[in-house]
């Protein structure tokens, strides 16, 4: 049998013989709730085809608590209490929280959600340990860290996705939502095993048309597929729908028949869709109109879409903060895209309606290989807040080369803002804790589309996998995520993890040695593809991802004293921090800084030698992600080994093509050979 990779870390393999001795023998699978659309009852079969694949046992369903001790309960803890279940030993459950206990043998398990979100969620969790031969008792209350647990996809009506890298979309094709919803039933099985509750399923460059009565058919029909999953369904919007689709005169936020307008399709929404999560809205970015056009404030535009929402339900309007001038003149040494959003949005603060979610983008430019956190994540205190991440990998190689995010995310999230001199970690900023925000969170980009592989890699699902974990828990270890993922995905060997948790490992910072180090960004194309080395197209044009480099010095001046006073954005002792060179890390010395080549770093190398030796250390590495790959043949099956060694072999050769364009890129600058002789005029 071919594995195509299309269950992805749900394939339940049949565990080896050496577990033969630790085999359960439950007797029923006790479901309460019998109706078939409920998350609950899919939970139930999904523990049902789990144990039959797992551990080869069949067991059968049934509805009615009877205290039997060899069963395994899945249930709210409200359907729980009601049947006469005890509840006196489960702790306090949040939103979409569970209670996983089982008994000494293992045989008699209750999985208890908060809601049925949370039962469905315990289910996954109790089959991914089975799954991994974990058969360790556990009592444990499992709380999110946020309510806020979304992904965006990027899809187009026509079927494209923006910046996705595995064929066409699931939900849409020529210009309208698909017949066939077996892949988003199977996309929303993947999500809730992650504990994802949301997917905003269309792109952020929104097409009006999704309104036509066609489509809005199409959104009750995917909102019915993923429902019986726990996982909702938002919707981006167009800011101009009312001129370009309702065919009023105007958008303009403030006028009346405007706001009528998405209250009246606001209201046709709900009707097919009853509990839509709410609306993303990207306005005033890119080209997209917005309330500035109408000279409104970014507020009036949130906030018309906010009020739309709430005679609703808990929709909420996500926001996005990627708000920026794209015609940025570099001439002047001031202007800076790294300070939009926060000059877009910190006076705004206090000034959303509730429902209102301010969506950042986690560095302050766009999903580079190394940035700081933005700014903007310390400077609302009233407005909540959502961190973007990004699974598809962009500017990450585009899943033809592979980058294990996990780490990267972790770094944001324990990154300390110092908010008001105090602790202020990220992971607790967007968790609500810090700021005392009711609901907040995160999402991300992730972008899957029809291939069997989801994303276009097999490795790279690791991410959109640990993306649901850190989300859920953002104290969740990079390692240890990555283990219980390989053994899911590939297998129990220890060959097995240990390599894909070293090339996972190693992936980032070998990725950033070769596509652009010291905080510089990634060297990509900038203006169309976002990918390939094209260090000469970051600068001479109104994008803003600029490097400033010339013959002689190279870097954004962004300190207060000197240059564009990003750094004064941060609070008091990340800006002091960022503001002088000596104590800017090296990893953001370029981005804070415009230094000669020939500056020293803090390891001693100049600017120029680090970056000839990084890129080298980089490619060199990349060959070496193929020869452990290597170790795998025969103990995985075939079909996914050989794809993920042909995405390594590329990606070797590539890394030789970005370390010899970027070094010989800056040689021809700056005109400093390398000291080690493999970059120069020979
Ligand atoms: C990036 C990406 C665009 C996308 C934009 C956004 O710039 O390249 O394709 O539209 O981000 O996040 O809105």
């Amino acid at each position: 049998v071919i594995d195509n990779g299309l269950e992805g870390w749900l394939r339940y393999s049949a565990l080896p013989a050496v577990f033969s001795n630790t085999q359960r023998r439950y007797s029923s699978i006790i479901v309460l709730n019998k109706d078939e659309t409920s998350p609950v009852y899919t939970a139930g079969k999904e523990l049902q085809d789990g144990l039959k694949r797992i551990l080869g046992q069949h067991v059968d369903i049934d509805f009615v608590l009877t205290g039997s001790p060899t069963s395994i309960v899945v249930g709210t803890l409200g359907a729980f209490s009601s049947a006469g279940g005890d509840t006196q030993d489960i702790p306090a459950l949040k939103e979409d929280g569970f209670w996983l206990q089982t008994d000494a043998a293992n045989d008699c398990v209750h999985i208890i959600g908060q809601n049925e979100r949370g039962a469905i969620y315990g289910a996954f969790e109790y089959l991914m340990r089975l799954a991994q031969g974990n058969f360790t008792p556990v009592a444990s209350a499992n709380n999110p860290s946020a309510s806020i647990r979304w992904v965006n996809q990027w899809d187009n009506l026509d079927g494209s996705i923006e910046r996705g890298y595995a064929g066409p979309s699931i939900f849409f094709k020529d210009g309208e939502v698909v017949k066939d919803m077996t892949r988003i039933s199977q996309f929303a099985r993947l999500l809730s095993s992650i504990r994802i509750n949301a997917v905003v399923i269309n792109n952020v460059n929104a097409n009006p048309k999704l309104f036509s009565e066609t489509n809005l058919n199409g959104l009750r029909r995917i909102a019915d597929a993923m429902r019986p999953w726990g996982v909702r369904i938002g919707i981006s919007l167009y800011f101009d729908s009312p001129k370009e689709f309702g065919g009023l005169p105007t958008s303009d936020p403030l006028d009346p028949a405007v706001n009528d307008w998405w209250k009246k399709i606001t209201a046709k929404v709900y009707e097919n869709v009853h509990d839509l999560v709410g609306y993303t809205i990207k306005a005033n970015s890119e080209g997209q109109p917005g309330p500035l056009t109408y000279k409104r404030t970014l507020a009036d535009g949130a906030n018309m879409f906010a009020r739309a929402l709430k005679p609703h339900g808990d929709g909420v309007v996500m926001y996005r903060a990627f708000v920026y001038n794209h015609h940025l003149d570099e001439s002047v040494w001031k202007h800076d895209r790294a300070n939009a959003a926060v000059d877009f949005f910190k006076d705004l603060d206090g000034f959303f309606e509730d429902n209102v979610i301010v969506q950042i983008k986690w560095g302050p430019i766009d999903f580079q290989v190394r940035e700081p956190p933005s700014p903007l994540l310390a400077n609302l205190r009233k407005t909540k807040a959502a961190i973007e991440f990004q699974v598809a990998q962009e500017y990450l190689g585009q899943q033809s080369h592979f980058v294990y995010m996990a780490p990267l995310w972790r770094e944001i999230l324990d990154y300390d803002m110092r908010i008001d001199g105090k602790d202020s970690h990220i992971r607790d900023i967007v968790s609500g804790e810090r700021l005392g925000w009711s609901r907040s969170g995160y999402t991300a980009v992730l972008n899957i589309g029809s291939d069997t592989t989801w994303i276009g890699n097999h490795l790279s699902m690791s991410n959109m996998y640990a993306y649901g974990r850190i989300a859920w828990d953002p104290l969740s270890d990079p390692v240890s995520m990555i283990q219980d993922w390989a053994r899911l995905t590939f297998g129990l060997h220890k060959i097995i993890v240990d390599t894909i948790t070293k090339i996972s490992m190693e992936s980032w910072p070998t990725y950033e040695n070769y596509s652009g180090n010291l905080g510089i960004q990634t060297l990509c194309d900038i203006i169309y593809t976002h990918y390939g080395p094209s260090p000469g197209s970051q600068d001479g044009n109104g994008w803003g991802q600029w490097t400033r480099a010339n013959a002689h010095s190279i870097g954004m001046d962004r300190t207060v004293a000197t240059g564009s006073g990003n750094s004064g954005q941060y609070p008091p002792e990340i800006a002091a921090m960022y503001e002088n060179i000596e104590t800017t890390p090296d990893n953001l010395l370029l981005w804070f800084h415009h230094v000669p080549y020939t500056h020293r770093l803090k390891s001693g190398k100049t600017v120029i030698q680090h970056f000839y030796d990084a890129h080298y250390e980089g490619a060199t590495n990349a060959q070496s992600f193929l020869v452990e790959w290597a170790k795998l043949k025969g103990l995985i099956d075939d079909h996914r080994f050989d794809h993920v060694a042909f995405k390594l072999e590329y990606q070797a050769g590539h890394a030789l093509v970005w370390r010899d364009s970027v070094n010989y890129f800056y040689f021809a600058k700056c005109g400093i050979p390398d000291e080690k002789n493999r970059v120069g005029n020979h």
